[in-house]
C-alpha cells in the first residue's frame, strides 16, 4: 500500500504539466515582450484568440511515422510550414517527460509545446515515444530511444526511410532535448553515443535539458529526506535491475563514462520552485560534468518563482517565452566550431537577450 501511494504522489508531482494542458490563449502578449531580430520565426503567431496556435500560418507541419515496428513505436516529426524543398534545418530530437510512467509525443501538452519551438527555432523535429515502465521497466525507455535515435542517424546520407529527414535535417546541428524525465533519458543518450555504435560520422552538437530528472543518495540544497526516501521506491519499481538511487541511470555523477559523453555545448534549465525538488541536480550535473573533465560549453538558467516544467503548462507566460528563446539562441548560435571543447563564436553576454537570462537565473556557469 506503501509503495502505491508513494509512487502516486511522486506520480503527480514530476507529471502534473504533461496533464495540463496549455491554454493557447493570448499568444500575442509575446509580440510586445522581446527584441524579436535575431529569430527568424519568433513573433509570427498572429494571436487571434483561442486556437491562435492552431490556427497560425506558422504552425509547423507534423506527421507520425513508426520507427519501431515491433512495439508500435512512433514518432512525430515536425517541420515548418514554409522550407523550401531541400532546406537544410537544424535537427531537434526530443524525448518527452512523465516519470517514465506517462506521456507520449502525442499529448497535447507535448505536441503544444513542440509546434511552437518548432516554429520559433526553424528546426525540424523527431518527438519520440518509447515504451513507458509500466509496460517494461528501465532500460526498455532508453533502449527504445537509442532506437530511435539511430533510425534518425541512418538518415545521415540522405537515403533513409524518411523524406523530410533525408531531405531537411542538417547532420552538423543534431540537438537532443527532453524534460524530466525525458532529459534523463537524453543524457542516456550522450552516454550511449560515447559507448555504443551509431551512424558512422553521426554527431550531436547540443544538449538541452529542461528540469532533469537526476538524483543521489546524497542530498543536495533543499533536498528532503523523506523525499529521497520516496524517490527510492519509486525507482525501485520502475528500475528493478538497477543498483538503487545512485545507478548511473539516475546519478549521473557516478557514470565513470560522464566524461565522454557524446555533445560539446550543454544547456540546462531548472526552477527555483521545482515541486519534483530537482532544482539543484540539473545545476550538479553542470557542476560534475566540467569536474569529470569534459571540456564543452554550459549553461544553466535558474529560473525564479518558477516550478517544474512550468514552461510546458502554460507557453505564453513570460518565464516560458524567455526559456523557449535561450534554447533558440543556443540552437541557432553560430558556433566557431563544432569539435568537442570549443567556445562559442559569439560571446551570450553581449546579446540584450542575454542579460534577462541572466537577471532571471541564480547563477548562468560557462567554461571557457
Ligand atoms: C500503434 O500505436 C498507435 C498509437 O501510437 C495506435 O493508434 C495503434 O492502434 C497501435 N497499433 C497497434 C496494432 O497496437
Ligand atoms: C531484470 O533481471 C532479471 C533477471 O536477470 C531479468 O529476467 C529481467 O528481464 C530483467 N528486467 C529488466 C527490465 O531488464
Ligand atoms: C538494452 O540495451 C542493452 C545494450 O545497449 C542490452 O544489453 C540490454 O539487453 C537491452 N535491454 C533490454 C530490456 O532491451
Ligand atoms: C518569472 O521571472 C521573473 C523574473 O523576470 C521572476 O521575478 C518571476 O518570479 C518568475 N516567475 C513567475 C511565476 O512569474
Ligand atoms: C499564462 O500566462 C499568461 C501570461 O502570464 C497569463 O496571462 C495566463 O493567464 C496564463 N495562462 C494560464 C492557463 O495559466
Amino acid at each position: 500500500m506503501h509503495r502505491i501511494l508513494s509512487s502516486f504522489i511522486l506520480y503527480c508531482f514530476l507529471t502534473f504539466s504533461v496533464n495540463i494542458h496549455p491554454a493557447i490563449s493570448a499568444v500575442n502578449s509575446i509580440n510586445s515582450a522581446y527584441d524579436s531580430s535575431p529569430f527568424k520565426h519568433m513573433y509570427e503567431f498572429d494571436g487571434s484568440g483561442g486556437s491562435s496556435l492552431m490556427g497560425s500560418e506558422t504552425v509547423p507541419e507534423s506527421k507520425d511515422i513508426v520507427y519501431l515496428p515491433e512495439f508500435n513505436l512512433s514518432a512525430r516529426l515536425y517541420r515548418p510550414i514554409d522550407i523550401a524543398a531541400n532546406q537544410k534545418l537544424p535537427l531537434l530530437f526530443y524525448i518527452h517527460g512523465g516519470a517514465f510512467i506517462i506521456g507520449s509525443p502525442f499529448d497535447e501538452g507535448n505536441h503544444n509545446f513542440l509546434n511552437i519551438l518548432v516554429s520559433e527555432a526553424n528546426v525540424v523535429a523527431v518527438s519520440i515515444q518509447y515504451r513507458l515502465a509500466g509496460v517494461c521497466p528501465l532500460p526498455c525507455a532508453y533502449n527504445d530511444s537509442w532506437t530511435a535515435l539511430k533510425w534518425v542517424a541512418s538518415h545521415l546520407n540522405g537515403d533513409g526511410p524518411e523524406d523530410w529527414l533525408n531531405q531537411h535535417a542538417d547532420f552538423q546541428r543534431v540537438f537532443v532535448s527532453g524534460d524530466s524525465a525525458g532529459a534523463n533519458i537524453a543524457h542516456q543518450m550522450a552516454i550511449k553515443l560515447a559507448t555504443e555504435e551509431i551512424h558512422e560520422g553521426f554527431s550531436v552538437a547540443g544538449m538541452i535539458l529542461c528540469h532533469p530528472f537526476f538524483w543521489g543518495s546524497e542530498l543536495l540544497h533543499g533536498e528532503t529526506q523523506s523525499w529521497s526516501d520516496l524517490i527510492a521506491i519509486f525507482w525501485g519499481q520502475i528500475s528493478p535491475n538497477s543498483s538503487g538511487i545512485d545507478d548511473p541511470w539516475l546519478n549521473p555523477s557516478r557514470d565513470p563514462n560522464l566524461a565522454r559523453v557524446g555533445f560539446p555545448r550543454l544547456q540546462v534549465f531548472v526552477s527555483e520552485k521545482d515541486s519534483a525538488q530537482l532544482r539543484e541536480r540539473g545545476w550538479y550535473y553542470a557542476q560534475k560534468l566540467r569536474e569529470s573533465g569534459w571540456s564543452g560549453y554550459q549553461e544553466v538558467t535558474d529560473f525564479q518563482g518558477e516550478d517544474h516544467d512550468f514552461h510546458m503548462s502554460n507557453l505564453t507566460s513570460r518565464n516560458s517565452t524567455i526559456l523557449r528563446n535561450s534554447i533558440v539562441t543556443f540552437i541557432n548560435q553560430e558556433w566557431s566550431d563544432t569539435s568537442v571543447g570549443m567556445k562559442p563564436s559569439r560571446d551570450l553576454s553581449n546579446s540584450p537577450f542575454y542579460d534577462m537570462i541572466l537577471m532571471i537565473g541564480r547563477r548562468v556557469l560557462r567554461t571557457d
